[in-house]
């Protein structure tokens, strides 16, 4: 891996900032700050994919038959060498999504079982432990709130402490299995995972780590974590294209686990119930390999550690033109997404209830986006680093944000 002799930082950001620009598809004036979502991918990731693309379509039979196996399985092998895990470990699948899918509609629970949650986790997550206590007699959920800030061994303690209740009941229910974001989404935070994972192991709970943003984003050492189930997303943080992602189930569990399609190849083994999911295009997923290419040329240090000098340092200079403050004073838990607080004095304004409100606001009149949520008590946005960003973006968005609370804090309600 390429190891520059100084790290690139905000102020001398080196072969980043806006000379990437050139790499990425954003037009003149297009200013992206929300990386955390769906990530986007280089020219050189998008030329990898269509090699991919067409090699398909030159050979549709040779392709499917011959060849898409062991072009997976190669990509499969990269990410467990990046990972620190073993190539059969991994699984290619399209998102986070379905990962969590595969993994918690597998694994069989029983009455009594309780499923422990963070109530900052990802919707969709929610909605799948929601569905699995639908469908499952005396299953339920344990949710520990979480209010930020909070330094890691608060967020261990809280956490234990959820565990420790729940077996104080002596009620015949335990909880079986924890799902725990390595990075939440709103807020943005970097949890413990490590301690986390232990903590929760200790108790004989199964722990599956939703690491949807981690991947090209912080380092992974998968065989050190030592968790259940991990999935995390090569589409975000790592620049792959959409419809790219990597779940890993270590060999104890294999059995247990399967698609959520099933097809032809139900019972032959993990590898290959997870190489098909039926007719569709695998290029998406194989362009992993490009974005492997295009991080090489700088290293994976370089990347992670601008991305994150970036987010810390244009963190605080929003929070200063606005006046506020950013969600977390412990910088580990920034990783490259930052929650700056927003001014705005009534958080219930009838117009950031309306749905798609400031979406279409600040698209049509600004042309750019950063999600913006309640979390205790106050109003807040999450703007992502990247290494197409410099710090005079982060200015540019909190003035962006300055106007637009503004605008709603003239207006009585
Ligand atoms: C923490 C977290 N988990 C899961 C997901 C879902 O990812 P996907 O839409 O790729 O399935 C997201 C998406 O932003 C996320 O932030």
């Amino acid at each position: 891996m390429a190891a520059p002799a100084s790290l690139p930082t905000p102020s001398n950001p080196g072969p980043f900032g806006h000379k990437q620009r050139k790499n990425f598809f954003f037009p003149e004036g297009k200013t992206e700050f929300n990386h955390g979502s769906y990530g986007t991918f280089t020219r050189s990731v998008q030329e990898n994919m269509m090699k991919w693309h067409n090699s398909a379509e030159l050979n549709p039979d040779r392709w499917v038959r011959l060849d898409l196996k062991p072009a997976l399985r190669k990509v499969r092998s990269q990410l467990a060498e990046f990972m620190n895990c073993d190539t059969d470990e991994l699984a290619l699948v399209q998102n986070t999504t379905t990962g969590i899918n595969a993994v918690m509609r597998s694994l069989e629970f029983v009455p009594g079982d309780r499923i422990l949650q963070f109530s900052t986790g990802y919707v969709n997550v929610d909605r799948t432990v929601h569905y699995i206590c639908d469908t499952h007699k005396d299953v339920e959920i344990v949710e520990v709130p979480v209010v930020m800030p909070m330094s890691d061994q608060e967020i261990v303690y809280m956490v234990e402490k959820t565990v420790q209740d729940q077996i104080a009941k002596k009620d015949g229910t335990r909880i079986r299995l924890a799902v725990i974001d390595w990075i939440s989404s709103v807020p943005a935070v970097v949890h413990p995972i490590k301690a986390l994972t232990d903590m929760l192991k200790s108790y004989g709970i199964l722990v599956l780590v939703d690491a949807a943003h981690v991947i090209g984003q912080l380092p992974m050492d998968l065989t050190f974590l030592n968790a259940d189930f991990v999935i995390t997303n090569c589409h975000k943080w790592m620049y792959s294209v959409r419809g790219s992602a990597v779940l890993y189930v270590p060999k104890r569990y294999q059995k247990l686990i399967h698609p959520t399609a099933i097809q032809g190849d139900y019972k032959t083994g993990f590898e290959l119930e997870f190489a098909w999911n039926g007719t569709m295009d695998y290029s998406t997923m194989l362009s992993v390999e490009g974005a492997f290419e295009f991080r090489k040329q700088y290293g994976e240090e370089a990347i992670m550690s601008y991305m994150h000098k970036l987010a810390v340092q244009g963190g605080k200079v929003m929070a200063e033109i606005l006046g506020t403050n950013v969600l977390t004073p412990y910088e580990h838990q920034v990783g490259s997404m930052v929650n700056v607080r927003l001014p705005i004095k009534n958080i219930d304004h009838p117009k950031i209830e309306t749905p798609d409100y400031l979406i279409k606001y600040l698209l049509d009149k600004y042309n750019l986006y950063a999600p913006s949520y309640k979390h205790g008590g106050y109003y807040w946005t999450r703007v992502s680093a990247q290494i197409y960003l410099e710090l005079s973006d982060f200015v540019h968005l909190a003035n962006v944000w300055k106007e637009v609370i503004e605008d709603l804090n003239a207006e009585e309600v």
